[in-house]
Order: C-alpha cells, then structure tokens, then sequence
C-alpha cells in the first residue's frame, strides 16, 4: 500500500461503502417523496469498471479491507453480480457486503454468494402489510420476507435487518420485529432516524431514541395489536416462523454484549441471555464519530469522508481525465485528512448535507 486513509484525528479508513445507484424501487416516506428524486444521469454514473477501478486502488493502495455496496438500492443495478465478482477477486480479497430493501434478493441471492458477496444487510421497518405498503409506498412486504429467507439459504450471513422506529408509525412494533427475527435467526438492528432524507423532515423531538428502543424492548409490551401482530395471550407454544410468536414476549433481558464492538455503529445485547443478539445503532444521541473507519464513493465517483460531509471529491473527473492509480490514491487520501471530527447534528450551525441518504449510500 501507499499508505492508508488516515484522518488528522489518526482515525484509519478500512471500510468502503459504495453506493451503485441513487435510484430506488421503494419510496420509503423518510427518504424520498413520492414521485421519485431527480435522478444522476447515465453519464454522470461510474461504469462498472470504473467502480472496479476505484476500488481497486483502495483495496491494493490504500488499505481498505471491508467493501459494501449501497444504493438508493444496489440491486437495482444490472452489473451488481459481475462488480461483485470483480471485487472478490482483488488480492487481498475484502469482505464483502451488501444494504438492501431485500426486492429482488430471493432470485440474486444465490448468484451474489456465487460471485463472493458475503454477507446482506435488508431493510424491514414493519411486519405489516398495510404499512409497509403506506410507508415503502409499495405493496411489496411479502418481497422483502422471501428476499431474506433466500439470503439466508444462499448463505449471506448473518443476515441482519435494519429497522428505522418513527414514532406513531411504526415504533409499537419493536418487539415483534425482534421476536420476528429470533424466530428466523436474522440479526435485528433499530436504527435513530438521521437528518439526511430528501424532503427535510427530520425532526429531533419526533426521533424515536436509543433509550426508548431499549426501554420498549426490556417492557416487551409492544402494542401491536393494531398490525394484528400480537399473539393471543397464553402460554409460549411452538415459535410461528413468520411472526416469532410463541417466543417470549413478556419483555426481553438485555445485557450488554461482551464482544468487541470495534467501529461498528450497532451497540449490541445480547437477548435473554445470548446468542442471539440486538443492536441500536444510536447515530444522534450515541454517535460513534470517534471510532469511525469509514470512506464512501457515490454512484458519480465523489468520495465523501463523512456521511454528513459538506464536500466531497471528484475521483470520476480524475480518473476520466487519465488520472493513474498514485494520482486517484492521492486525491483519496486528500479527501480523507479533511473529515472532520463528528456529524455535528448536535451544533447550532449544523447543516444538513445536500445529498440525500439515497443518493450517498448511507
Ligand atoms: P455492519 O457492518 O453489518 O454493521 O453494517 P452497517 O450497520 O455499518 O451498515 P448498514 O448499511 O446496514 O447501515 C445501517 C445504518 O447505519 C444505516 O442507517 C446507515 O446509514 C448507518 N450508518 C452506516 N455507516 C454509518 C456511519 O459511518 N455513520 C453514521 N452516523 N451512520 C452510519
Ligand atoms: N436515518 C437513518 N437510517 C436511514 N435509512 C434510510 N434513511 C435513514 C435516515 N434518515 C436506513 C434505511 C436502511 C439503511 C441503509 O439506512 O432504512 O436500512
Ligand atoms: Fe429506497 Fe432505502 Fe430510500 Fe427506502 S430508505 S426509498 S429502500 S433508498
């Protein structure tokens, strides 16, 4: 390597998240509007061998070592198994991941494992038909659940879920998506909803928190009997492997959980004792800037330091003026000295970056 993406806080950048398109076949409310953003165009977008390319001078220069690959949604993208191909065969071989809606995973799964993707991270917000349908706006529940049962069998594990809780819409349903998910074997994350979606809606008094996750998990009450969730009352029987009924549900123990948390934005628990665990990822009253290891490529070759940066720099210029690997490495490094040292959703000044989620690949 030439060197890694250090920042001026001595933080290393070893995870590389690229985003493969801004385009998305959901519409979740917190992200997008209804009819869609103003898409990248054709030629604004990195070819496939053009993210390989980048990529590449990351893994062999710059010492990146975890590749995951992002959207709007990135299996959206015609050449995502052949990219993923392309990057397993790097030497050193990175880890390989994938953050998806889950649509369309059931039928690419088994091609995705074949071309080396390791493991998949699919986003459920609710177990509920109607609303997933009122919050995706896409009738496409039953997708998703096959979508990740065809992960796991195609062995993308762990298979974990990310759940964004809003409150009034979805944040009773806490405990049957964990139950849901012990009942299956997939690894559940709650998520604090961020300031990044299109439409800036975010609001900091409305964001469901860490504390109140946990809180709710440890009560278990979970009043979902409005999504026709909650099991009649009465002994435990055999798990339901679609709802987790049957399963405990008269609040979860959670202790903390003893491995190595490293980087990672999920803090987990271990539930009732272990093994199976559950994660918040606590971004805004739990930030975990100072342990981050994080660079980002959008779907038009801009590297982002942060996924609040206010700047961004241009690879794809750079590279489609003939830039050479050592020129590409150190506009990389370049960008990384200058990330600053957290989101800063906290400060008076803080400005929500001008991309929205979808377009960087969260
Ligand atoms: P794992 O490696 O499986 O733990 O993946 P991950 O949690 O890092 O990635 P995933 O794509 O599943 O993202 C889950 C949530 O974490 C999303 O809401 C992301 O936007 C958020 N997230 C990922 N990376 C960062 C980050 O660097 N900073 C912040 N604040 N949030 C992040
Ligand atoms: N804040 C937090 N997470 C978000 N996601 C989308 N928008 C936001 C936001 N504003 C989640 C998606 C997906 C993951 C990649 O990010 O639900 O699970
Ligand atoms: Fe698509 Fe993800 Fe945005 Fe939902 S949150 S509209 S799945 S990019």
């Amino acid at each position: 390597t030439d060197g890694v993406l250090v920042d001026r806080y001595g933080r290393v950048a070893r995870d590389l998240r690229v985003s493969l398109t801004d385009k998305c076949n959901l519409r979740c409310t917190y992200c997008m509007p209804a009819e869609g953003l103003p898409w990248l165009a054709g030629p604004q977008l990195l070819s496939d061998d053009e993210i390989v390319r980048l990529v590449r001078v990351a893994v062999e220069r710059l010492g990146v070592t975890e590749v995951r690959f992002t959207g709007g949604e990135p299996l959206i993208r015609p050449g995502v198994v052949g990219i993923v191909a392309a990057v397993a065969a790097l030497t050193p071989r990175p880890r390989i991941s994938l953050t998806t809606n889950g649509l369309g995973l059931d039928r690419l799964a088994p091609a995705l494992r074949a071309a080396g993707l390791d493991r998949v991270n699919v986003s459920l917000d609710t177990l509920d038909a109607g609303r997933f349908a009122r919050l995706t706006r896409r009738d496409r529940l039953a997708d998703v659940l096959a979508g990740l049962a065809g992960a796991a069998a195609a062995g993308l594990t762990p298979v974990k879920i990310n759940s964004v809780l809003m409150r009034g819409v979805n944040d009773d349903e806490a405990p049957a998506l964990l139950r849901f998910a012990l009942a299956h074997g997939y690894e559940l994350r709650f998520i604090e909803q961020m300031p990044l979606d299109a439409q800036h809606g975010w609001d900091r008094a409305a964001m469901v928190t860490a504390d109140e996750i946990l809180a709710t998990l440890r009560a278990g009450a979970g009043p979902d009997t409005e999504a026709g969730l909650r099991p009649e009352a009465g002994p435990p029987t055999a798990a339901d492997p679609h709802t987790g009924a049957g399963l405990p549900r008269t609040g979860f123990d959670l202790t903390p959980d003893p491995a190595e948390r490293g980087a990672a934005p999920a803090e987990t628990w271990l539930v009732d004792g272990g093994p199976a665990r559950v994660g918040v990822i606590g971004s805004v009253t739990r930030p975990f800037c100072g342990d981050c290891d994080r660079t980002r490529l959008t779907a038009d070759g801009q590297v982002r330091a942060c996924l609040f940066a206010t700047e961004e720099s241009d690879l794809r210029g750079a590279l489609r003026a003939g830039a050479d690997d050592d020129e590409l490495a150190r506009r990389w490094r370049a960008a990384m000295w200058g990330k600053r040292a957290g989101h800063g959703i906290d400060d008076p000044t803080f400005l929500q970056p001008a991309r929205p989620m979808s377009a960087i690949g969260g």
